[in-house]
């Protein structure tokens, strides 16, 4: 088996475990067995797909204790008055999941959103979804439609900026912004989250423009396994019948949605989106805006670009954010040693301190990469790049 694969639905079942131990802990079973029990459908692909016989033991092992647990737990009713159960009675108002999707899921605060200029590189992706909405509003000739994208998958390794890109879009549009996390829904309302989809939807029109983002989409599109539950497979019907029925409104909704796992969404999903853009990690160029955007923005001095340029080749933008905070507090300590003692003099005192700084340095980075690795991998590039070749539509 694919050791990336196995790693990944292992992480599945680490999040599904943790999960589940929060439903339970707030006395919520039945949204705890139901992650038992995707627990355990990922143990079966898990012990089908696994050659090692000791693996395959281990696996059917964890796997029977999932559905043993996810039995018990079926049969214990939810506590009335938990927090999840409260939030549930809460929105199923007249209204429907309305409320919760305006509270929850929706950003008016245009301040609070980053801007293009917030992002470094990714020139072409940002050039696509600006076309996007230039010819949605735009005027054309009489007789003349012209029509943007209004489905867009943005897929890459992790820290590479699609979150960023999809709220700088909605900054830039001004639009109402839904950031949705697909798992979180999912495992939230479980079994009536296709209302909450179409909801979504509803309400998205309403507040026009608007850009929905749906983040982790592969949480419900996995093709894979054929045994993807009931619950997933109706939230993935009413997501499909969504996008069908989005061109030609007079609404301008924009679906964005973003993966780290391309190859594990479905085909009929896939197909949905017009484009389908690989945001990959940052080339030279891109990363030297970045470390502009992450230093000189904030104020601190460096003069070395070129160098740390070259060293922070593999680096994703979030990795190259980690790193200049690492190099900045590097400087910070030294200058200022003992600023760990002054915590102990009372807040009137801290908020009188004054922190030195000086130029960050050579030196200062330096020591900050040995605290430090980029999170993807040579091997993970070449995959988003293989299915990029294949199914990649900028
Ligand atoms: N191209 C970029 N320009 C500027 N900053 C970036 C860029 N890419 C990433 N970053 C920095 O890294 C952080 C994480 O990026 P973001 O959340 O957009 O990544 P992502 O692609 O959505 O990752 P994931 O796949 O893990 O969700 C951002 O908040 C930003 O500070
Ligand atoms: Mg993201």
């Amino acid at each position: 088996m694919n050791p990336l694969l196995e790693q990944e639905y292992l992480d599945k079942i680490r999040v599904g475990k943790e999960k589940a131990k929060k439903y339970y802990d707030s006395g919520d079973h039945e949204n705890a067995s139901e992650e038992y029990q995707k627990c355990s459908k990922y143990c079966e692909i898990l012990v089908k797909k696994t050659e090692d016989e000791t693996k395959k033991k281990d696996y059917y092992n964890a796997f029977e204790k999932f559905v043993d647990a996810s039995a018990k737990l079926k049969k214990m009713k939810t506590v009335v008055g938990s927090e999840t159960t409260r939030t549930r009675e809460e929105t199923e108002t007249e209204e429907g999941f309305e409320p919760y999707i305006r509270e929850n899921l929706m950003h008016r605060n245009k301040e609070t959103l980053p801007s293009w200029a917030d992002i470094g590189g990714l020139e072409e992706t940002k050039n696509t979804i600006k076309e996007s909405i230039v010819l949605a509003y735009a005027r054309t000739p009489e007789k003349v439609e012209i029509e943007g994208w209004r489905n867009i998958l943005l897929f890459g390794p992790p820290g590479t900026g699609k979150t960023l890109l999809a709220a700088a879009t909605a900054q830039g549009l001004d639009a109402a912004f839904f950031n949705v996390k697909a798992g979180q829904v999912l495992s939230k309302y479980y079994g009536e989250s296709p209302k909450i989809v179409n909801a979504l939807f509803e309400v998205a029109r309403a507040e026009s423009p608007a850009a929905i983002f749906f983040d982790e989409i592969d949480s419900i599109a996995l093709s894979r396994c054929a045994e993807i539950d009931e619950a997933t497979r109706r939230v993935l019907s009413s997501l499909l019948t969504e996008l069908d029925g989005m061109s030609g409104t007079e609404k301008f909704v924009l679906f964005l949605a973003s993966t780290n796992t391309p190859w594990d969404i479905d085909d009929a999903v896939i197909s949905r989106f017009e484009k389908r853009i690989y945001v990959p990690l940052p080339d030279d160029d891109a990363r030297r805006s970045i470390l502009r955007i992450q230093l000189e923005n904030k104020g601190f001095v460096f003069d070395d670009y070129d160098w740390l340029v070259e060293k922070t080749d593999g680096y994703s933008g979030r990795d190259i954010k980690v790193l200049c905070k690492e190099g900045a507090y590097i400087m910070v300590r030294e200058l200022n040693p003992g600023v760990a003692d002054v915590a102990d003099a009372g807040l009137e005192e801290i908020k009188r301190f004054e922190i030195r700084t000086r130029k960050v340095d050579r030196g200062d980075f330096e020591k900050a990469f040995l605290r430090m690795k980029p999170a993807s991998t040579g091997d993970m590039v070449k995959q988003y790049e293989e299915w990029n070749d294949m199914f990649g539509a900028l």
